[in-house]
């Protein structure tokens, strides 16, 4: 399952996330990218500032000129990472919900890499269950307003940023459209950030095709709802509504979606709510064969689809939230 680029044991980490007045509990890195290296093929990494070293406004001054906003550490040291983000946002408290947004959001995508390496979907749902709770918190110390967010998120389409994304866009959507109780709004985000957990089935050779799929990859694919269901259905801990945003989020309104053709007094709304924020986020994401579309081509793109895959009423929701006070 492909979770984000990793290459050479090292995990690109944003430089908006690191601190001054704290150790550094691990080492830092850049990447090195003199055309020498390049030719030797592969990517090469030279050791920036060691572990322990007290980051000063300089330093952090500094890490834009280096290393475009982005710096490595080695991939044994994410769960050092993801507990130095944690401390973070507890000693930010409320102050700046963007801010920590992007620490939770940071920390969780830690935890998956780790959890790529060989977790099971126990520890992907463990993972899923604290972002959820982490994120609703966040949404509910102040205003996240869906455009600076968007200007916040990775648009890279590998899972864990798909999965996040799609979480992040379930959530704005789901409170605009009314839903105020928490434990129902991590509910929708846990659903969200499980919706595509069918995939782990799919070798990430069909995943990331340049070209179309042929007939037996796209029934593989198509298959990733029902195998996601399989993986929870028995978990007794996920409501009726999380399944069916895992279920249905491929399905249409015209009964023309999959797994099972449903129309659309059969679709769940989360569901519903997932299927908007999981098309939006395909769209405006980088994909091996295209250039993302602008947010104002996506929401066209939706708008042409309303009524028939889309909810028009969420769907409405969905386009003010980028059209209000324009
Ligand atoms: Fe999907
Ligand atoms: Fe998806």
């Amino acid at each position: 399952m492909p979770l984000a680029p990793t290459t050479a044991g090292y995990m690109p980490i944003a430089c908006s996330t690191l601190r001054t007045g704290a150790p550094l509990p691990f080492d830092l890195y850049v990447r090195m990218e003199h055309q020498q290296t390049r030719n030797r093929g592969g990517d090469h990494f030279a050791l920036y500032l060691s572990r322990d070293h007290e980051l000063s406004a300089r330093d952090i001054a500094e890490f834009d000129d280096r290393s475009a906003g982005c710096l490595y550490i080695q991939f044994d040291a994410s769960i050092e990472y993801s507990g130095y983000l944690q401390r973070c946002a507890e000693a930010e408290g409320d102050q700046n919900p963007l801010l920590r947004y992007q620490t939770v959001r940071e920390a969780a995508k830690a935890m998956m890499l780790d959890a790529a390496r060989g977790g099971g979907v126990d520890q992907v749902v463990r993972i899923s269950e604290d972002f959820s709770r982490e994120l609703v918190k966040s949404a509910a110390s102040g205003e996240l307003p869906v455009r600076d967010l968007f200007g916040l998120m990775e648009h890279d389409y590998y899972t864990f940023t798909h999965v996040c994304n799609v979480s992040t866009y379930s959530l704005v959507l789901a409170k605009s459209l009314g839903i105020s109780a928490p434990a129902e709004l991590e509910q929708i985000v846990q659903g969200a950030m499980l919706h595509d957990l069918g995939k782990r089935e799919i070798p990430a050779a069909v995943l990331n095709k340049r070209g179309r799929p042929t007939a037996n990859e796209w029934r593989l694919i198509q298959r990733h709802p029902s195998d996601g269901l399989k993986e929870l259905i028995y978990r007794p801990e996920f409501s009726w509504g999380q399944l069916m945003m895992v279920y249905q989020h491929h399905e249409k309104l015209n009964g023309r979606g999959y797994p099972a053709g449903v129309g659309s007094g059969e679709i769940h709304p989360w569901a519903r709510i997932c299927a908007i924020a999981d098309v939006f986020d395909a769209l405006t994401c980088y994909r091996p064969y295209r250039k993302p579309l602008s947010t104002a081509e996506t929401l066209s793109y939706l708008e042409r689809h309303a009524g028939t895959t889309f909810d028009p009423e969420f769907l409405l929701c969905w386009t003010s939230l980028f059209r209000e006070d324009r």
